[in-house]
């Protein structure tokens, strides 16, 4: 079984795009300049796999890592 996704965002990267947060509400946060955040740790639930990564590839500034645990 695979295992666990994490997602990070990286802040250097990220230009508030926010593709990430219309495709994957649960798993991003907007800040007040409108630059993305993971929600919680990161960890993404059961479920949501198909959002990290369509998160992913969707980001234009590639700022999304998604890692397996
Ligand atoms: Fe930032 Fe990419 Fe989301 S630029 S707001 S991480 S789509």
């Amino acid at each position: 079984m695979a295992g666990k996704l994490k997602i990070r965002v990286d802040q250097d990267k990220c230009q508030g795009h926010a593709r990430c947060k219309s495709l994957a509400p649960e798993l991003f946060d907007l800040d007040e300049f409108g630059n993305a955040h993971e929600v919680g740790d990161g960890s993404v639930p059961a479920g949501l796999e198909d959002k990290a990564w369509l998160a992913q590839t969707n980001c234009p500034e590639i700022a999304i890592e998604v890692t397996e645990e």
